[in-house]
This record gives structure tokens, sequence and C-alpha cells, in this order.
């Protein structure tokens, strides 16, 4: 297990909630992590783990795309079926330890740990969970990924959205807006939620600009940064970015990865990236919650680490970005095509989705929600992404990863339609545009 050196300054007990202080480790888990560090020879009866062998498994094949295959039986099999401590199968902790490390370049990199957690939304929950706390305000860009908000809401905290432009959050807003919460004296945000590549639901990429001085404003105003990235790979633009991590001398950042758009959805397996007391305490709360997440898919990745190495995995990476850009391409082609007088969109510039913001109607919620289905389309209404879902919005998101070239012209064909009906009907009808 990877030893940790104290490097960073910073005092993680101003940003931890009470009830996260106050979690300790189970015995059971801690001795799951001892025995799977103990030398061969020390015999653990120490734990609950059941026999492999009354288990009805006893061979796994799995074949990649790229012709090779592995195949996980005997002891390695029953290592993949079994508890294991909830930081992570050490074997793709080490492995992703160093893939980080070459994707990223950490500062403090001996002052970090990693987790694994069932994707990026138990990653997300997990350290928020650990950070926020009734009354306090998180800083969220606006629109925003709702899964945060379902987690963020529950906990009575105050949201204090921080407005895009085409490019993502403007540092300029964001000091403007902290600037008088300190003047007036309201409570000081410890955390914001951004996605810096492709923000869902926008598509925007930060600029390496932006990024340092949206960092250099975490510092001065001491909050830290939840870079939740799943489409860190998946970026459209010439330069690849460069990760909030890579930015990191002060140890605020923590960094969401998942394997859920690059591998696997079905595998559940994303990591937390951040300093070891916050990691830490990650941990303790697997250990309160699921244990750990599902050994079996740590082992697949783990596996397809090892047979592809840092560079293949870079190649699948470079070729999935191909694969988005030309689909994105075509969603745009035919929105155009459409949509011509009814919306206007900006083209993503990394992610899944086309951000539409549809003409004289001031909130498409009913349209898509209600008349959607029933005219034979579904997309998700913007309000559900702002961070005041009650207000009015205009926009819809749309996917372009996993419909067919036909299937996106037949449905962007379909909301055309059902716009002109609702110009028609009129009941949501912007004033302005009447
Ligand atoms: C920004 C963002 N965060 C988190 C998630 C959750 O992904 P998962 O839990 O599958 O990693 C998604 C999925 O769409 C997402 O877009």
């Amino acid at each position: 297990m990877h030893k940790y050196v104290p490097q960073i300054k910073m005092d993680y007990s101003h940003f931890k909630t009470d009830v996260s202080k106050r979690r300790r480790s189970a015995a059971t888990r801690e001795l799951t992590k001892i025995a799977y560090a103990a030398p061969h020879n020390v015999i653990s009866l120490a734990e609950g783990m059941p026999n492999e062998e009354t288990f009805p498994f006893v061979e796994m094949r799995v074949k990649l795309n790229d012709g090779s295959s592995f195949v996980l039986e005997g002891e390695e099999l029953g290592a993949a079926l079994q508890y294991i401590p909830s930081q992570g199968y050490p074997l793709l902790l080490q492995a992703m330890r160093e893939f980080q490390r070459k994707a990223h370049s950490p500062p403090l990199w001996e002052s970090r740990d990693i987790v694994v957690v069932s994707g990026g939304q138990d990653g997300l929950s997990k350290a928020l969970e650990a950070i926020i706390g009734p009354g306090d305000p998180v800083l969220v860009q606006d629109p925003f990924y709702p899964g945060a908000g379902v987690v963020i809401a529950p906990h009575l905290v105050e949201l204090i959205p921080v407005v895009q432009d085409d490019f993502g959050i403007d540092p300029i807003g964001l000091r403007e807006t902290l600037r008088s919460r300190r003047y007036s004296g309201k409570k000081m945000p410890k955390i914001m939620y951004i996605n810096a590549t492709g923000a869902n639901p926008t598509g925007t990429v930060l600029s390496l600009e932006r990024r340092k001085e949206i960092y250099r404003i975490a510092c001065e105003y001491n909050f830290l940064i939840l870079d939740d990235d799943p489409y860190h790979f998946m970026y459209f633009t010439e330069e690849a970015p460069k990760s909030f991590l890579s930015l990191d001398t002060e140890g605020r950042v923590i960094r969401l990865d998942s394997f859920s758009k690059v591998l696997s959805s079905g595998l559940r397996l994303g990591f937390i990236t951040a300093a070891a007391p916050l990691v830490a305490s990650i941990e303790l709360h697997m250990q309160s919650s699921h244990l750990h997440a599902p050994t079996l898919s740590q082992v697949i990745a783990y596996k397809l680490l090892k047979i592809w190495g840092y560079e293949k995995m870079m190649e699948h990476f470079r070729r999935i970005r191909l694969f988005y850009k030309q689909r994105r391409d075509l969603i745009a082609g035919l929105a155009k095509k459409h949509l011509h007088g009814l919306a206007e969109f900006s083209l993503p510039s990394a992610g899944f989705f086309l951000w539409i913001k549809v003409w004289g109607i001031k909130d498409t919620w009913k349209m898509v929600m209600q008349r959607g289905v029933t005219h034979g389309v579904l997309m998700a209404p913007g309000a559900a992404f702002m961070a005041d879902p009650s207000q009015p919005c205009n926009a819809i998101r749309a996917s372009f990863a996993k419909a067919s070239y036909e299937e996106m012209d037949l449905a962007l064909e379909r909301l055309a339609i059902l716009i002109r009906e609702e110009l028609v009907l009129g009941d949501s009808i912007t004033d302005s545009e009447i």
C-alpha cells in the first residue's frame, strides 16, 4: 500500500463536516487491509470471508476488441470474487497511481492518495458528503450536472450559481461573486463543484488561463475544487486540457475520474485522487456503506491496464475522441438542418451533449416531458440542470453518444415539429417573443 508523505500545509479539518470527523474505522475492514498487506505465512482467521470453493464460477474469459484476451481462474478468480480493502484492489490502486502520475504530473504527488469508488456518482456523493453540511454554501457552475444537485439538495446547503459562457465559468464573474459575498459578511464556500472538461450539460472546456485563474481564486478564498471530470479524455479541441489536479500546488483539488464513459458504465468504477487526509475520510465513509467498489470490475480493469499499458490506453482514448467528435459534428449538422430559425446552440468542445436554446419558448419542461414522448422524442429539459430548477429555462440537452445517424435525424425532425406546435399552443412562449 502507498506510503503517505505529508508535504501539504493545508488544514483539512476546516473542510470536513462534523459527521465526517466523527467517522471511525471498522475493525473488520482494517483487518482485511492488514491481511492483504501481510506476508503469505500469516494465517488469517480474522475475517468473515466466504470460501470461494462454494462459488459456482470457475473461469471467466475476457476478449478485447484488439484480439487480446485474458482468463480469470484459480487464485486470481478467487481474489476477484472476494472482499478486498475499502480503498480498492491493491494492484489496481498501484496501476492507477502510475496512470495518474503520467496523465497529470500532479505536484505534491507523494501526499496524495487514490480511492476506488463505484463510479463518478458515488465519488462525488462521498466527496461532497465529507465536506458540506447544513447552511454551507457550495459554488456550482450553472447549469450543472443534476447528479450533483441531488447529492447536495438534502444537505440544506446554499447553492452559489456561477454563470457560464461558451467557454465555461468566467473567473471574473466568480471573483465578483466571492468579493461581494465576503463584503456583505456572508458565510464563504468551502468547495466548488465543476466539470472543467465537457461540462454537463453545456459541453464547454475551460481554457488553461481560466483554470489557472480559478485555481488562484480558490487559494485566495480558501475553497476546495471538486473536479468531476468523466469527459477528460473526450475533448474535441486541438490541445489536451490540463487538469486542475496538474495545477494543484496546495492540495485543494479533489479529482474524480470515471471509467464509465471510456471502458464501461456497467463496471461501475471511478477514482478519487486527492490529498491523503481527504481520501482517508472517504474510505471511512465506504467502510460504513458498500465496503468497496466491485472487486470483479476492479480486477478486470487492472488486467486491461496491465495488458494495454499507458500508451495503448491513450490510443484507445484517442479513438474514442474521434468517434464522438464525428458524432458531435453529425448532430450539429442535423440541428442546423432541422432547427433553423427555431433554436441556437454552440458546438460542444467535449463530452456527449448538445445544449440547444429554443427561441420563443420560455420553458421547455412541459414540451419535453409531457408532449415529447407522444411525439416519439425524448430529450432532457434545461431546467433540470439549473441551480434554481423552479425557474423557467428555454434549453434542451440532446445526447449524441448512442443514437444512430438516422435516429438523431428523426429525433431532431420531431423536435422541430414539437417546437413549432409549442409556439402555436403558446402556453410557454416568452413575453419578449410575442
Ligand atoms: C458530470 C458527470 N458526473 C458524474 C456522472 C456519473 O457517472 P458514473 O457514476 O457512471 O461514473 C456523469 C454521468 O453522466 C456525469 O456526466
